[in-house]
């Protein structure tokens, strides 16, 4: 009898649209596994941005700090500035409750024709393990002469030991539950300084962990590798930056953006840990009821496993994978025809209806 207290919150485009459907599986999987959720919304976004100036008021890490988990749709919306909406809300709670892991799944689920043709489901199954509180997302940095032809930029990548270490171990953990093999995501020959510390703490890691396998590619090969050789990867390790660009590969190959799900997990448990798709607020498509509500209700999968729901967090799993494979039910992204409301009330049906193992 498990009893959760969520922060919830829709913030722009789709994220209002597809969040509604992935409460609806999410509360019908909690009434067949016995689990009530108290959710609390917040109406955080870009609206309220332009209406009070803030993205969210004051004290609202405060306000998100006692909750269980929170669940978010997707922030930004042409109107503010994206560097704004991402700083004024996302950034602050990935940091301010060292939600150092984004933990990515990218798995080639029944009945999704991968581009990459030829892979069978089940043959690509990796998870993208980001780095989510430091390096490439620094706001050290600064603008000078702004407005003259003497204008400049400067941003500084910040990694430090602490953070490459964690982030790491977490990977090579994970790979222990897995197929035992991590590969790591550098640029070692470009950027002289922090990648060449990124590999030697990799490299420093493996040696704590001499049973599992590892590989180490730059970035741009590696995005190559991930169009041909999907099936070579287990866990992979990346910066935030590189973490973040290959996601939405790994995406891609995987079928859609519209499928892939995130967590950003505080793995000692101090602070909430944040759920939410890997995709944005898809303004071009918002409005409009055609978003595919799977990443979202995917990402509220990973919420359950986290809250330690493992049960009900694959009722998830099976009841979206069992919609792909066997119906016609699926938005356009997929080729289909269906709306958001469509899917996401055909895989809640899957839940409650179909008979459990
Ligand atoms: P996006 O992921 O919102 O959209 C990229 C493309 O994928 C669009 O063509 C969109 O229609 C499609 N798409 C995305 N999700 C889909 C879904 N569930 N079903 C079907 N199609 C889907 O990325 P974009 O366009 O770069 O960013 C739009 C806004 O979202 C920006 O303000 C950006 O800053 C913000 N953003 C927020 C993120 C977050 O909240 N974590 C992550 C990425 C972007
Ligand atoms: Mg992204």
């Amino acid at each position: 009898m498990g009893r959760y207290k969520i922060a919830v919150i829709e913030g722009d485009g789709i994220g209002r649209e597809v969040v509604p459907e992935a409460l609806r599986v999410l509360e019908a999987v909690g009434r067949r596994y016995q689990i009530t959720f108290d959710w609390h919304h917040f109406d955080w976004s870009c609206q309220t941005y332009l209406n009070t100036g803030r993205m969210m008021p004051e004290d609202g890490l405060d306000q998100l700090r006692g909750f269980d988990a929170i669940y978010l749709g997707a922030v930004g919306y042409p109107g503010v500035p994206d560097h704004v909406s991402l700083w004024g809300l996302l950034i602050p709670i990935r940091r301010a409750f060292q939600q150092y892991v984004n933990l990515r799944p990218v798995r080639l689920l029944r009945g999704i024709e991968s581009p990459v043709k030829g892979y069978p489901p089940g043959q690509i199954d990796f998870c993208i393990v980001r780095e989510n509180n430091e390096g490439e997302y620094s706001e050290v940095g600064g603008r000078l002469y702004r407005q003259t032809e003497a204008e400049l930029a400067m941003q500084e990548t910040v990694f430090t030991r602490l953070g490459c270490d964690r982030i790491m171990r977490y990977a090579f953990d994970l790979a222990q539950t897995r197929k035992g093999h991590v590969t790591s995501a550098t640029k070692s020959n470009g950027i002289i300084h922090t990648m060449p510390f990124w590999d030697e703490r990799f490299s420093v890691m493996a040696k704590h962990f001499p049973e599992v396998r590892t590989d180490q590619y730059h970035i741009d090969i590696l995005s190559a590798h991930f169009v041909q050789h999907p099936e070579w990867f287990d866990v992979v390790v990346a910066s935030n930056l590189f973490g973040d660009i290959l996601s939405d590969l790994g995406a891609a190959v995987v079928g859609s953006i519209g499928l892939a799900p995130s967590a950003n997990l505080n793995p000692e448990r101090q602070y909430p840990s944040m759920f939410e798709p890997v995709h944005g607020s898809a303004p071009d498509i918002a409005g409009k009821g055609i978003a595919n509500p799977i990443a979202q209700i995917w990402s509220g999968a990973m919420m359950l496993q986290h809250l330690g729901e493992p049960a009900a967090a694959q009722a998830v799993e099976r009841a979206l994978e069992a919609i792909l494979a066997r119906s016609e039910v699926r938005t356009p992204d997929l080729g289909g025809n269906a709306n958001t409301r469509d899917v996401g009330e055909a895989i809640a049906h899957e839940i409650s209806e179909v008979a459990e193992d």
